[in-house]
């Protein structure tokens, strides 16, 4: 996507394979800084998942299979890739996508020569960035004839809200949950985004505004309590998110605060989709109540940060010193309230059917 009328990517190698090197725009400085930050280390890519410098779903795992990469450049010997892989994994528990890439890179790896396994890691992880861009865009293009079937029922714009940041910084390019918004502004079809805060880390208003900004994408920022009450008043046509594991029965894990826009778009009417590439679909789960929620530091709960009148940023304290936080960072909508599934492969119900009529070779 664009950075100011510049084409960019989140992630991407720098120079050849011998090198060892990867970069990344580092999300923990956005929206106030630009930073390229890189990565010459397994443990540097696992420190970026860790604190987030990379997020989203399909991110991590791009970023996970790269850290693969740089382990085999150093030591492709079976112990080493191994421990590579369980080092990455432990990173981060929701997003499935973190252990689809690991798997996959170790079952194309291991059974390689350990001469082989660098230059092979290098091409798998390449391999695995440009399938997600391909997958965002076919969800673009499913999303996108949803939007455009709501304008064609209305005058003036598509109100569309999302929660959390789905676009193409959780992402390698376009996003999931924002690829159909920007297919519908490339056809020309009027909308704006209402953009969920998404507290406690605010992924909303810190990357999701900033990449509609970016982009040129009418957004306006609310609080994530507004959105039950813009419902109510007519004032969104659809919700779109993204997933970080969406079970075999169609119950979608996404970030925390998604469960309650779901209820208030079903309470409303209002259609709730839920952009799912394939990586992000897990057979193995039954349902969604076996997927794994991240608890996350509760200091992310009690302080903020943001840029002081100087210009600086800084870090603030909301909550009174010593009253506990909590700090689930996911919850499980479940399939009932989802109205479909925007995958690469068109979209389905939010049921077991629909998504193995959708992966058959999977389900
Ligand atoms: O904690 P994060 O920022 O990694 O959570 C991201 C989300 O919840 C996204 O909605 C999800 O990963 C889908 S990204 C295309």
């Amino acid at each position: 996507m664009n950075i100011d009328g510049i084409p960019t990517r989140t992630i991407w190698p720098v120079g050849s394979p011998a090198d060892g090197v990867v970069e990344i725009i580092d999300q923990t400085r956005l929206p106030h800084e630009f930073v390229v930050h890189r990565l010459a280390s397994l443990e540097d890519a696992a420190e970026a998942i860790r604190v987030m410098r990379v997020r989203g779903a399909p991110l991590i795992g791009a970023t996970a299979a790269y850290g693969l990469a740089l382990a085999a450049s150093r030591d492709a010997e079976d112990a080493a890739l191994r421990g590579a892989a369980d080092t990455l994994i432990a990173t981060r528990p929701t997003a499935v996508n973190l252990q689809w890439a690991v798997r996959r890179m170790l079952a194309k790896l291991l059974p390689l020569a350990a001469e082989q396994r660098a230059a092979a890691a290098w091409d798998e992880a390449a391999a695995i960035c440009a399938e997600d861009v391909a997958q965002n865009q076919a969800i673009g293009r499913h999303g996108g004839d949803l939007i455009q079937a709501i304008a064609n029922r209305k005058t003036g714009p598509v109100n569309l809200l999302t929660h959390c940041n789905a676009g193409w910084l959780a992402t390698v390019d376009w996003g999931t949950a924002l690829a159909p918004v920007y297919a519908a502004v490339a056809a020309g079809i009027p909308l704006h985004v209402w953009v969920d805060e998404t507290r406690p880390r605010n992924q909303g208003a810190s990357l999701t505004a900033w990449e509609l900004a970016k982009h040129g994408v009418a957004h306006t920022v609310i609080a994530d309590n507004a959105g039950g009450h813009l419902m109510q008043h007519g004032r969104v046509d659809l919700c779109i998110v993204g997933t970080d594991r969406t079970a075999a029965n169609g119950d979608v894990c996404n970030k925390i605060g998604t469960y309650l826009k779901a209820l208030a778009a079903h309470d409303n009417g209002v259609p709730f989709y839920v952009a799912a590439p394939g990586p992000s679909i897990d057979f193995a789960l039954a349902s969604g109540r076996e997927i794994p929620i991240e608890e996350r530091n509760a200091r992310e709960v009690t302080h903020l940060s943001g840029l002081d009148g100087a210009g600086r940023v800084v870090e603030i304290r909301l909550t009174p010193e010593g009253s506990p936080a909590a700090n689930p960072a996911f919850d499980v909508t479940p399939a009932r309230l989802v109205t479909g599934i925007i995958t690469e492969r068109g979209v389905c119900a939010a049921n077991r059917e629909g998504l193995a009529g959708l992966y058959p070779e999977r389900a």
